[in-house]
């Protein structure tokens, strides 16, 4: 088992499935949203003081909904869908956790050889620790709308700092035209998205509010400017897509994994636009709001890799 731990194949198999399964969670936290299940359980770590929620109102003292009450943050009446979607968030989160604590174990087979794929591995688990601290603030401040843009942005932070570690050896294997150009267009490309995802995760808040008091109508003229100025950014990293896109095909050409790469990112981009569309002018369908949160998060990793590989030196070089 141990031997098996520290071999290299299980480290990159394993690291991949990390990765992956970060970007599921992302998704699992798009479906909570979605089914208004966020305040299921009104406390951290334990919901309703149980490690196991209830299923049944019955099963929970007369005065819950003031006992687990806090200022400002009333308890709803009980809903077994809502307190279960929310526990198995949690339950999905603390397996991810446990998926980069091991990926971090597997990586100490490299602290000698290459000691920048252990230290990204272990930066990546102490940030989920943080997060996870970030979680129950989220909770005790009754998900406040900064507080979800901070949770968000730390969740692409451990993505990119689990791919730095896991695909530490992925290189371009030929030398290619305009690669210094292309790096610096993933970069702009990554940094645009990130901030396009803030932008969105406020647009979010916005909408929250508005469903809070009751004013779902009202939501487009509640967001304002920052839902014009959201969609005005999305032109941007269209634009730029389509110039990654134009000049990444010339330049790959052979480069197969970095082709793939850049095709489903813009496979993303697509889909994040009519999504993002579908919000806007057919009143925020729940596919169109999960797929929305989880198609962005994956093209900033679409850009991160692209950076990534191409801020490297070629594999033929590195032999030398
Ligand atoms: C490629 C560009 C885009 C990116 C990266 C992006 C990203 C995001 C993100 C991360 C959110 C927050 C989701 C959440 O926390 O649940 C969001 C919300 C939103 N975005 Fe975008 N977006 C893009 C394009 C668009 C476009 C083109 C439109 C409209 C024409 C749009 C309309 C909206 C709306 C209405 C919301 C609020 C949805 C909700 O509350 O569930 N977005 N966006």
């Amino acid at each position: 088992m141990i031997k098996k731990l520290y071999s290299e194949a299980f480290f990159r198999r394993f690291g991949f499935l990390t990765v992956y399964s970060i970007f599921f969670l992302i998704f699992v936290g798009g479906w909570v949203r979605v089914t208004g299940s966020g305040m299921g359980c009104p406390d951290w770590p334990k919901c309703f003081d149980q490690w196991v929620p209830p299923t049944d109102v019955s099963e929970l003292p007369e005065d819950y909904r003031t006992r687990f009450a806090s200022p400002g943050k009333p308890v709803a009446e009980f809903n077994v869908v809502h307190t279960w979607t929310e526990y198995v968030n949690r339950l999905v989160g603390v397996l991810i956790g446990i998926f980069i604590a091991i990926t971090m174990v597997s990586s100490f087979q490299f602290r000698k050889t290459e000691p920048r794929i252990t230290a990204y591995a272990v930066l990546s688990f102490l940030l989920v620790g943080f997060q996870g601290w970030i979680g129950k603030v989220v909770v005790d401040k009754n998900l406040a709308g900064w507080m979800v843009t901070i949770h968000m942005l730390i969740a692409l932070l451990v993505v990119g700092l689990v791919m730095l570690s896991v695909f530490r050896r992925h290189r371009l294997h030929h030398a290619i035209s305009h690669k210094i150009t292309l790096r610096n267009l993933s970069m702009l490309a990554l940094l645009i998205t990130l901030i396009q995802i803030t932008s969105g995760t406020q647009v979010r808040e916005r909408v929250d509010e508005v469903m809070l008091l009751h004013l779902a109508p009202d939501w487009i003229a509640y967001a304002g400017s920052l839902l014009t100025g959201h969609i005005v950014l999305s032109v941007l990293v269209f634009a730029l897509s389509m110039l990654l896109a134009f000049m990444g095909y010339r330049s790959f050409k052979s480069e197969k994994i970095m082709k793939r790469v850049l095709t489903a990112t813009l496979l993303c981009t697509a889909i994040q636009i009519i999504s993002g569309i579908a919000n806007r002018w057919m009143e925020l369908p729940a596919i169109a709001q999960m797929s929305h949160i989880l198609f962005g998060t994956l093209i900033s990793g679409g850009w991160f890799y692209l950076w990534m590989v191409l801020n490297r030196k070629i594999a033929s070089q590195e032999a030398l």
